[in-house]
């Protein structure tokens, strides 16, 4: 991983071809059950087949985590389309920057919930240290890359 920049703003590397990530966290709305998720993933997973997007969402205490990855301008499109998706709200963009390679191979979208793995029993483990933003958005990196691990 590379060229980390301030995750206040959205930007584009010299290239748009350039392989980019973006991991932003949302607030789901508050009528959307599992069966609204499983939509949005069957959706979302044959849409990024067809632009080349892998990437990761976890979904716990009513909060999205997605991490994307892909051709920057693929990764920069959707993150339009996304906010303006009303089943979820206050898109806060957490991290992006350019890729050497895929984190997230072959994964159209991988899915998890606290079923799976708690990312707020991680971020607990830790401290809950929300005073360091680059720390904490690092432990949240290191948790989705963990669901890949596991
Ligand atoms: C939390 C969340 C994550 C999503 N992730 C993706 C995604 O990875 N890829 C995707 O194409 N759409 C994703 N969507 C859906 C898009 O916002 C949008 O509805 C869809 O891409 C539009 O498809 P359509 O133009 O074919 O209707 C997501 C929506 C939400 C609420």
């Amino acid at each position: 991983m590379q060229d980390h920049s301030p995750a206040d703003r959205l930007w584009s590397p010299a290239t748009d071809n350039k392989l980019g990530y973006c991991l932003y966290r949302s607030m789901a709305q508050p009528d959307l059950d599992s069966a609204g998720i499983d939509k949005i993933l069957e959706k979302a997973r044959h849409r990024n087949r067809t632009r080349g997007l892998t990437g990761c969402l976890h979904y716990e205490n009513g909060m999205f985590f997605q991490w994307l990855e892909g051709p920057w301008q693929q990764v920069f499109q959707l993150l339009d389309i996304l906010r303006d998706d009303d089943r979820h709200l206050n898109m806060t963009i957490l991290d992006q920057g350019t890729l050497t390679e895929r984190l997230f191979e072959g994964w159209e979208m991988h899915f998890s919930d606290p079923k799976a793995a708690s990312l707020f029993d991680w971020l607990a483990d830790w401290g809950n240290r929300t005073d360091d933003h680059q720390a904490y958005v690092s432990r949240v990196n290191a948790f989705l890359h963990s669901l890949k691990a596991g």
